[in-house]
């Protein structure tokens, strides 16, 4: 079993991974943290909330809200991709304002908000009392995530690993460049990536290799189904989570078509993390040294990653060490069969 903590700015492909941290049978989900990202801080905290209330999650995982800005760059939203609010065209979900997504987020005794820092820090501790360490995956900016290295080195020993979806090998999505997440705090990542812990990057070279395609679409609203030709019509949602799910993947089917020219539909980033997670053996890694570019007039926040190995590095993974292990390719039939389960086990819940 692997014990996590998630970082999410929800947006579409985020509900995807919350889903899959709930739902996969080795992962323990110890608790999830928000950030400003693909919209305002104060919406991805509320979209979390929903996503665990729609994804049946126990009542034990709760919501943390985390920073609202990044660590020296202005907030950048993301509505083009994902709609004003961070889950544009979900339909199903419950709405932001109602007193069960409130009471999603975690209160302390005196019913004050536990924020990002403080609940992770406080699973990381309890996790070390119990003999454990804590894998904590970040699928958006990586500012809480630079907080907590910051904040609290002395804990980085009970961090088995962090996992984060962001980057590109040679390429961008926000610039020619520079992955969103990783543009939107570049100055976060170098500080995680600095510190002296395991880190493996999912970057869009390998997570544009994981596209909910018609046919996946139609396995989604009714398993089983197979579409013999493309022109068929998708099959009616076997369930309401199954819809869902459908308006999601229509939504940002309908953003990355109309932003970036995707005619087969939207890769599912951040769910790769967990599906990493859970099982490295559907990726190949390399590891590399990687840095952030953090004053080029063209380039910043861009991943270089240095796959000729041209620095001399150490075997250390934190500031003069071989730091990052790279994902380079997905098992993808394998990445949608654990997907397709994570759907069938919170549609039996
Ligand atoms: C990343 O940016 C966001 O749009 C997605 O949620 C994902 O985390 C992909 O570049
Ligand atoms: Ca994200």
């Amino acid at each position: 079993t692997k014990y996590v903590w998630l970082d999410v700015d929800p947006g579409h492909d985020d509900a995807t991974a919350i889903l899959l941290a709930v739902h996969t049978p080795n992962i323990h989900l110890l608790g999830i943290s928000t950030t400003h990202g693909n919209a305002p801080a104060d919406c991805t905290a509320l979209n979390a909330a929903r996503c665990l209330l729609a994804f049946a999650a126990p009542n034990h995982i709760r919501v943390h809200p985390g920073a609202s800005k990044p660590l020296l760059r202005p907030a950048k939203h993301d509505p083009e991709i994902h709609g004003p609010d961070g889950l544009g065209g979900v339909e199903g979900l419950p709405a932001a304002d109602s007193p069960e997504v409130l009471a999603r987020f975690a209160q302390d005794d005196s019913g004050a908000t536990v924020r990002a820092l403080d609940g992770m820090a406080r699973a990381v501790k309890e996790a070390a009392a119990a003999g454990r360490r804590v894998t904590i995956v970040s699928t958006g900016p990586m500012t809480n995530i630079a907080l907590f290295v910051a904040v609290y080195p002395d804990l980085l020993e009970g961090v088995e690993e962090f996992v984060f979806m962001g980057g590109g090998v040679g390429m961008g999505n926000r610039s020619a460049v520079a992955e969103y997440n990783i543009m939107c705090d570049p100055h976060a990542v170098q500080i995680v990536l600095d510190a002296p812990v395991k880190k493996t990057m999912i970057p869009i070279n390998v997570t544009h290799t994981a596209i909910v395609t018609r046919q996946i679409h139609a396995q989604l609203l009714s398993p089983g189904t197979s579409l013999d030709n493309g022109t068929e019509s998708l099959p009616e949602p076997a369930t309401n989570l199954r819809h869902t799910l459908s308006t999601l993947i229509s939504f940002f089917a309908d953003t990355y078509k109309s932003t970036f020219g995707f005619n087969d539909g939207p890769p599912l980033h951040d769910a790769l993390t967990i599906a990493y997670v859970s099982q490295p053996e559907l990726f190949q890694t390399s590891r590399k040294r990687v840095d952030v570019e953090l004053g080029g007039t063209h380039t910043v926040g861009e991943t270089v990653v240095d796959i000729w190995n041209y620095q001399s590095c150490d075997d250390t993974w934190g500031a003069g060490g071989k730091n990052c292990q790279v994902a380079q390719s997905l098992d993808v039939a394998g990445f949608f069969d654990l997907f397709l389960g994570c759907v069938s086990r919170c549609d039996s819940v």
